[in-house]
Parts: C-alpha cells; structure tokens; sequence
C-alpha cells in the first residue's frame, strides 16, 4: 500500500424483508406496496447499492413471499436472496450466513437497512460509513429526541415526564463488522431474549456502537400515513434536483 492511500473494507447490504407489518393492514406485506413506479423495497436496496464502497447484498424474504421480483442492481452488483426468520434478527442471521457461504470475510463490513425504509439519503449513508468505518464497534443512524416524552399510565393518562437527555431515536441503516455481528445475534439468540436491532445484540456482547447523526425523512413505513408521507418526501427530493 502507498503512503496515504488506505484499503477500503468491502461493505455488504443487508436488508430483512421477511416481515408482514400487520399495522398496515394492507393485502401486500409494507415492503412491496408501490411507491413512485417501485415497491418500497426496490427503493430502500437501491439506496444502498449506489453507494460505490457496498460491493453487493441479501435480501431476507419470507417463506411465503409471492411479491419478490428480482431486478437487475446497478454496477453488475449481486443481490443474493435468502429466507429469513420468524423475528427480524433470525432473518439478519440467515442473511450474514449467506454472504459467508457466498464469499463475504468476518473482517468485512455490513450494513443492516430495514426494507421498509425508503427515503434514506446519500448524505446519511455517506456520514454513516465515513463515521463509521473507523469505529471498530460499528455505528447506527440515529436522531436525538426532540419532543418531550412522557410515560402513560394504564388508562392513557400521564404517569411521569421522562427526561430526553442523551436519548437517541435509533434508525437504519445500522454498520458493523460481520463477524462481530454474527456472534453477537447468535449469542443473543442463545440467550434468549428478543433483540429489536442489531446494535441491541451488540450492546449485549459488551460493544458500544457509534451514534451518527441521522434525519428524520429517512422513515419507517409501518402506518397506513406513512406510505403518503414516504411519497411526498421522494418527490420533494426529486423536485429540488430538478431545479
Ligand atoms: O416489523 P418491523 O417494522 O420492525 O420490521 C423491520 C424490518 O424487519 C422490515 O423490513 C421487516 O420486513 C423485517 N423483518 C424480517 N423478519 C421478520 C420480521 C421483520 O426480515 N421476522
């Protein structure tokens, strides 16, 4: 290696689809509803794979999936599929377990992005991965909280005002070491408990992943209202490029 140049980690995609957002209510699970001309989906994979330093992906489906339609990635990426799990880190495991069987290395990066997210920004995946890559832990998108929280009581009333200081929304996409992280969900699985994101099943290991500052388009289709708002977010995005 020259003096001044420095080896870029290979980056892997990662992105659980195996879920069916009963929230929504909708006959086609969230992550294939249509948004602009492409399911949700399409948008949140893309979002990753046009990034230059993510070499390839997998996608975790469900079992039962009869709306995946594979297209061709950009830049002759591969875009592998796997089936995922009954919860949402069974099928991150099932989809670092395939990059491993398919050439993916422990010292390798992944970066873990919910399919349903499909507004993410160029500029948050550029800070995530340039924070992040030297963070030996990983790091996650996340925004601080705003908005003054308060705890409910059983019949909706206010039981107490919790302080917001030093609390972070956490968001995807969501970096680390694949080896790393596939110990980590395996010992999270091992022990039980139910992990909500990965940076969960890291901070259990004994890691402390790197808060990077996020935004808050980068939203998570989960409510009927959040289809509309994804809708005029991209086309705001796509507006102000025009201009
Ligand atoms: O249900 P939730 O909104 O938390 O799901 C976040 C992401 O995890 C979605 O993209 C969903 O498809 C995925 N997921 C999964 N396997 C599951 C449950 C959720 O891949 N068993």
């Amino acid at each position: 290696m020259t003096p001044g140049t420095h080896r870029v980690p290979p980056v892997w995609a990662v992105v659980p689809a195996a879920g069916v957002g009963r929230r929504m209510a909708t006959r086609i699970p969230k992550q294939y509803l249509p948004l602009l001309g492409h399911p949700v989906i399409r948008w949140s994979v893309e979002s990753l794979l046009a990034e230059s330093r993510v070499v390839g992906g997998v996608v975790a489906l469900g079992a039962d999936d009869h709306w995946w339609h594979s297209w061709t990635p950009p830049h002759g990426k591969t875009l592998y599929c796997v089936i995922g799990g009954a919860a949402r880190a069974d099928s991150v495991l099932e989809a670092l377990r395939c990059l491993r069987r398919n050439m993916a290395r422990p010292g390798d990066w992944v970066l873990v992005h919910d399919a349903v997210r499909p507004c993410l920004t160029t500029a948050a995946l550029t800070r995530l991965l340039d924070q992040g890559l030297s963070h030996a832990h990983g790091a996650l998108l996340a925004i601080p909280v705003r908005d003054t929280l308060k705890r409910s009581a059983a019949d909706a009333t206010v039981a107490e005002t919790t302080s917001r200081d030093s609390l972070w929304q956490a968001q995807t996409p969501q970096l680390f070491p694949l080896g790393l992280l596939l110990d980590a969900l395996e010992a999270a699985r091992d022990a039980g408990g139910q992990v909500t994101d990965e940076a969960q099943a890291m901070e259990l290991a004994g890691y402390a992943p790197l808060l990077v500052e996020g935004e808050s388009t980068n939203v998570k289709i989960t409510r009927p209202g959040d289809l509309p708002l994804a809708e005029s977010i991209l086309r705001a995005r796509h507006h102000r490029q025009e201009d």
